[in-house]
């Protein structure tokens, strides 16, 4: 059959990434890295657009290398259009349309959020794909949001933060605790070692399905203050137990606004993307509502669940089929509609 080739572009944040897709198929997703902000405590965008702008030609390259295809055999370009930095976005979108220009090829622009729900659809062994409707929970340092997905096309966003991101609230109370950007793996570390009941955070009252994280992370910031004015110590001798105390906290506040959706909807299966979803915690607590509430669950392969170039790609392949191309006046939107 009639394979399509698609050169996947995304660079949204601090992850400059290419990937080739053949139809569903991943042939390969380059991720480099931006260690550059860790001393920084967060991502720098002026840095960011410069690491794009010195990484992207390169990891184009290797993409097409280890997918072991020339640019002539490409039948379209796919880039992040946004959301996402500005100065980042640019990069790729500019990448993208030149490139696509010079061959001649469809340009494609894609939705981050989007790739980030999509991503589910790239063909893998082991991994099922949901079927439509399906619940999709988008948890990065950028965005938390409980999304109806009814076809590759049609997103309802049931609810999502009023404030801080779930991976901002990661992020922010591990910088308290003295861990380096981004902070989310160092809680989940040191959580699995952890009493998740030591300390007793409050949850945000917030309506319906919406998520509020900015009072958690004062909470803890007060909580931290005052038992290191009793013990400066604390920290290092409760290392586990803090870190397990506030997962347990944004975990909870996770599972209860999706089984609130579940009820709402009548839809039990729950996808999950972006970032956050490669807490082990959060994937646990998932998996035991297969036994407990009869959900179905999936949780991407942990490549595509940070931010990378196949999940654009597979957003790519389905609009390629309906035709939905860019001309070359798209331009990139920090902020964009699910
Ligand atoms: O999707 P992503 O790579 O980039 C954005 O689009 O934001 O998500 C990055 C976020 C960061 O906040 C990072 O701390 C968080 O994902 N993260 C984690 C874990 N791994 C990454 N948070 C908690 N536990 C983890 N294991
Ligand atoms: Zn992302």
């Amino acid at each position: 059959p009639d394979s399509k080739y698609i050169l996947a572009i995304e660079s949204s944040c601090d992850d400059t990434s290419a990937a080739i897709l053949e139809n569903t198929k991943v042939l390969s997703n380059i991720v480099a890295r931006q260690e550059i902000h860790e001393e920084y405590g967060g991502v720098v965008p002026e840095l960011a657009s410069r690491a794009h702008q010195q990484n992207i030609v390169p990891v184009v390259d290797i993409a097409l290398k280890k997918a072991n295809i020339t640019k002539d055999m490409l039948s379209a370009i796919a880039f992040t259009q946004g959301p996402g930095l500005m100065g980042s976005l640019l990069v790729g979108g500019s990448f993208a349309k030149s490139l696509a220009l010079a061959l001649n090829i469809p340009l494609i622009a894609v939705n981050h959020m989007q790739a980030h729900i999509l991503a589910h659809f790239i063909d893998e062994a082991e991994y099922d794909k949901p079927d439509f409707p399906f619940l999709a929970l988008t948890i990065s340092g950028g965005h938390t949001q409980i999304v109806q997905v009814n076809s590759f096309f049609e997103f309802k966003i049931l609810g999502e933060t009023t404030d801080d991101a779930v991976g901002e609230a990661f992020d922010k109370t591990a910088k308290i605790l003295g861990f380096s950007y981004p902070g989310g793996p160092f809680i989940d570390k040191y959580a699995q070692k952890g009493n998740p009941k030591a300390y007793t955070f409050t949850k945000p009252k917030v309506e319906g399905l919406d998520f509020s994280f900015s009072g958690l992370k004062t909470q803890i910031l007060y909580f931290i203050q005052k038992k290191t004015q009793e013990n400066p110590n604390f920290i290092e001798e409760n290392k586990a137990d803090i870190c397990a105390s506030i997962q347990y906290t944004i975990i909870r506040i996770l599972m209860d606004k999706l089984q609130v959706a579940v009820l709402q909807t009548g839809i039990k299966q729950i996808a999950i993307g972006g970032g956050v979803s490669a807490n082990s915690g959060i994937r646990k607590a998932l998996k035991e509502t297969e036994k407990k509430y009869g959900w179905k669950t999936f949780i991407p392969k942990f490549e595509y669940t940070t931010d990378n170039a196949a999940m654009i790609g597979i957003v790519g392949y389905y609009k390629f089929m309906e035709s939905f191309f860019s001309d070359s006046s798209v331009v990139s939107k920090a902020r964009i509609e699910l």
